[in-house]
């Protein structure tokens, strides 16, 4: 067992976990942050996307070394905004089905309004292509993208 010193949704926290551990038990069994989805365990998915840095990363592809030093958000921290325009239009867009993978997508298409505040279709399928859904709801999640894109740009 080793102590981490980490930054996880702005809250400075330090863990005591076997080294070899990945960042995405430490998320969910060490810190009770069950939002982030386990699925193939192998970087597959993207189920388990959380940001490092603002940057999305596979948390079962980590471990709590990684994170050292990084800010690392979850969906924890981004949902206590619930008026965020991106949940405000997954809501309207009702693009959940069973719900289980949408944490990492919601995760990703933030990072991706970071980086490209107005993306277009394609540059939506490059930044979400390997997140899998198993109930297929892509074209709601691409349409998600763009109406929160137009509720951040209107914004104060
Ligand atoms: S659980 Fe990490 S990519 Fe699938
Ligand atoms: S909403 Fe069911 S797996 Fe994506």
């Amino acid at each position: 067992m080793a102590l981490y010193k980490l930054e996880v949704n702005g809250e400075r926290v330090t863990v005591d976990v076997d080294p070899e551990t990945p960042l995405l038990w430490v998320l969910r069994e060490t810190l009770g942050l069950t939002g982030t989805k386990y699925s193939c365990g192998e970087g597959v998915c993207g189920n388990c996307t959380v940001l490092m840095d603002g940057e999305a990363v596979r948390s079962c592809l980590l471990t709590a070394g990684d994170a050292v030093g990084k800010k690392i958000l979850t969906i924890e921290g981004i949902s206590r905004e619930t008026d965020h325009p991106l949940l405000v239009a997954w809501r309207e867009e009702e693009v959940s089905q069973c719900g289980y993978c949408q944490p990492g997508q919601i995760v990703a298409a933030y990072a991706l309004l970071s980086q490209k505040p107005d993306p277009t279709d394609s540059e939506i399928d490059e930044a979400m292509s390997g997140l899998l859904c198993r109930c297929g709801t892509y074209p709601r999640i691409r349409r998600a993208i763009h109406r929160a894109a137009e509720l951040k740009r209107r914004q104060p």
